[in-house]
């Protein structure tokens, strides 16, 4: 059968596309290329990329019928927390007016396997500790918000018409599988430490008052490759006839960002002693998955660390770095 990948093109969506096909997944992708880069899908000339977004009602149709799609990967979106609170209509029409057009060629062409990438961010700040997919979900951004709402969304159309979907709340997603598929997005921390060091400025710690053992926030850090996997594995367990879930994608370890500029420096061997800011409005102290519903169900354990994320980041930068310098 034939996946459609929407956002293929993108960081995290050329990861899943790459493994999908690695597994021996038929897939085509659909992605306007607002940050999407065509290069990422070098090496895969099996793949069709059709440049278009999923709000286009007629191109959406004639995809999943010329392509004879069986099933969907949604990644597609809109993804940055501050850019969300500065421009929400945009978040909204893209997540989920854009969620609503893909899900009505779907219903409109018989495609009934959905996996729908969401966020940790949906849980705003978690009271418990790691967080289990059962807990309140109160996202504190409109970001976070598109993304609980296309949840919502998916469960309607499950019990409408009999959609088999499966969210997929990623945590704090960093490395690269290949240098040629790194983030080149530079808003997340990683990046942005490596940003900074190539300006030669010391990295920002923002806020070291939060309640975590070294005051620093702490996040569950998780490789993109394992984060592709966990999409083919909820692909797969939907093609064997799972009504589908809601599942966390973390590894159900807390990194604080003092071990993130830690790990940089062994990697880098660059002098990473930040200067501290206030905190972020709004930035949790902690947030951490719980793992087992994913264990259980789909058979997804994400196996790479820390320094497995950075060392494949930085790796991924000096080639993105280098490419920039030759133009
Ligand atoms: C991580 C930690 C910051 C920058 C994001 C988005 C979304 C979601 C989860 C997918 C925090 C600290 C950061 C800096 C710092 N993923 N920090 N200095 O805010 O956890 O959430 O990832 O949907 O992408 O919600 O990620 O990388 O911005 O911050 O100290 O210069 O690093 O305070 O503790 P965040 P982040």
């Amino acid at each position: 059968m034939t996946w459609l990948v929407t956002g293929g093109a993108g960081y995290i969506g050329a990861h899943v596309v790459h493994a999908m096909v690695a597994a021996g997944e038929r897939v085509v992708v659909l992605d306007d290329l607002s940050t999407g880069d065509a290069g990422r899908l070098d090496g895969l000339p099996a793949v069709p990329l059709v440049v278009g977004s999923v709000r286009d009602r007629g191109l959406v149709r004639r995809v999943l019928r010329e392509h004879g799609v069986r099933g969907v990967v949604h990644v597609a979106g809109k993804k940055q927390v501050a850019e969300s609170v500065a421009d929400p209509l945009t978040y909204y029409a893209e997540n989920v007016a854009g969620l609503v057009a893909l899900l009505e060629g779907c219903r409109a062409k018989g495609v009934t396997r959905f996996v729908f990438s969401s966020s940790a961010a949906v849980y705003g700040t978690p009271d418990v500790d790691p967080v289990p997919e059962d807990a309140p979900c109160r996202p504190l951004s409109p970001y976070g918000r598109t993304k609980l709402a296309g949840e919502w969304l998916l469960r309607d159309c499950a019990a409408a018409w009999g959609l088999a979907a499966t969210s997929l709340r990623y945590f704090n997603v960093a490395g690269a599988a290949h240098p040629r598929l790194g983030d080149t997005g530079a808003a997340n921390l990683v990046p942005l430490v490596f940003a900074a060091l190539d300006a030669g400025h010391p990295p920002v710690v923002l806020g070291d008052d939060h309640a975590t053992p070294d005051g620093t926030g702490v996040r569950d850090y998780v490789h993109v490759a394992d984060v592709a996997a966990a999409h083919l594995a909820a692909a797969r367990a939907l093609t064997a006839g799972s009504p589908g879930g809601t599942y966390n994608v973390g590894r159900g370890v807390g990194c604080s960002v003092r071990d993130v500029l830690r790990v940089v420096a062994e990697v880098t061997g660059a002098d990473t002693t930040p200067t501290v800011a206030g905190r972020r409005p709004g930035d949790p102290a902690s947030v951490v998955a719980a793992v087992g519903h994913a264990r259980r169900e789909l058979g997804f354990t994400a196996r790479r660390d820390l320094h497995d994320m950075v060392g494949s980041a930085w790796t991924a930068w000096r080639r993105l770095s280098a490419d920039a310098v030759r133009g």
